[in-house]
């Protein structure tokens, strides 16, 4: 009996399998609003047999985009589109869910293919925010603005911002939220001593470094219903001396824990130029992370990085190392990843795919 492939309920959510699209900025929404390319991105992975498809990070303000092409859910034109593509997905017999974040003092950049350089204001860039005021990379390098360090009223506006997308991406049909909290964007860049320099009570201690994150996840769970499941994405570990460890990170999860949330997407790295990316070939071992997240805050996770073989993704899930299994790269060169591993690991795919498929298949 497959464990990836047995249902799996947070709250009043039942996934129909353990196999998640991981958030992927498709950097193609104008004014922040998803159009026929996510319907499609999306669309397509829900019809593979995805049980979870996670929309890419969605910003909570215009000048938290990564990019001018990053979706938004600042304002209420943004709900219509998205709720148009989660119905689909829903119908497909997925669960929709979303990735709510702020770029912080990384936004305002091109897109990677146009080379990920910081845009220049009057070029369709954005002054851009941190907790405190150093850049990125230094001058003259990709991620050079340097970012104005936010005032303590301007921390509550952003707090803010993140319920007001909440309540939105409630409108829009989402049936999971995950706060972006990794990767160096800014609720990660706050909790990260290798950005976090400030010394009043949002920074200093581990305590004060998280209050930004802790603050912000209570305003949302009051506005994210109880019934539906609240999920964080961390970098589990920064990678760098003197930056966030594992155990840190299991101190974050038992925090967010307490104040209502479900279950801790496990990623890592991104928070400065000597970290090791969030993408690439050793983020495997954020797998490992993962399952000693789990073990010692007591929580559920999800695990990313790397997995792209079936009996790999029924391993992680058997031995306890997560709850759920992302996929990002894989699934991108293959939308039909879980009806191909169901058919490889001798699962009854039809529970898995849409009548049209299902039928014919298996
Ligand atoms: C094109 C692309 C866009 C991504 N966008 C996001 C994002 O919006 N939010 C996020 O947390 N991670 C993002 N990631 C990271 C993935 O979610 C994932 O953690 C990472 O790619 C490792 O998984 P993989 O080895 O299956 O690709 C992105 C990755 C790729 C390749």
């Amino acid at each position: 009996m497959s464990q990836l492939f047995t249902p799996y309920s947070i709250k009043d959510v039942t996934f129909r399998n353990r196999i998640g699209l991981a958030p992927m900025c498709q950097y193609s929404a104008v004014d922040g609003i998803m159009n026929d390319w996510h319907q499609v991105h999306l669309g397509s992975r829900a019809t593979g047999g995805a049980g979870l498809i996670i929309a890419e990070a969605t910003a909570v303000r215009a000048d938290g985009r990564i990019t001018p092409g990053c979706v938004g859910l600042w304002n209420d034109n943004q709900i219509e589109p998205a709720s148009k593509i989660n119905q689909f997905i829903a119908e497909q017999g997925a669960v929709p869910a979303v990735q709510i974040g702020h770029a912080g003092r990384k936004g305002s950049a091109a897109a990677p293919w146009d080379g990920g350089a910081h845009l220049k204001d009057d070029e369709g860039g954005w002054p851009t925010v941190g907790p405190s005021g150093a850049a990125f990379d230094s001058e003259g390098v990709r991620l050079w603005k340097t970012p104005t360090q936010m005032s303590i009223a301007e921390i509550a506006q952003m707090q803010n911002a993140f319920v007001e997308a909440a309540k939105r991406a409630l409108a829009a049909g989402y049936k999971m939220l995950e706060i972006h909290g990794a990767h160096g964007y800014l609720l990660h860049s706050f909790f990260t001593p290798l950005v976090n320099t400030r010394d009043d009570e949002y920074g200093g201690d581990l305590r004060g470094r998280a209050r930004m994150m802790l603050e912000t996840v209570e305003a949302v769970r009051a506005v994210w219903p109880e019934n539906l499941p609240l999920a964080v994405r961390l970098s589990v570990a920064d990678w760098v001396e003197g930056g966030l460890t594992i155990e840190d990170n299991i101190q974050m999860a038992k925090w967010v824990k307490e104040r209502g949330v479900d279950i801790v997407d496990c990623s890592s790295g991104g928070a400065t130029p000597a970290a090791r990316a969030s993408i690439g070939p050793r983020t495997a071992e954020q797998v490992g992370l993962a399952g000693q997240l789990r073990a010692e805050a007591g929580i559920a996770t999800m695990a990313v990085g790397e997995i792209t073989e079936a009996k790999q993704a029924e391993e992680i899930i058997a031995s306890g190392q997560a709850d759920i299994v992302l996929l990002a790269r894989k699934m991108m060169r293959d939308p039909y990843w879980a009806m191909h591993a169901a058919l490889e690991l001798g699962v009854d795919v039809k529970a898995h795919l849409p009548h049209q498929y299902g039928f014919y298949i298996g």
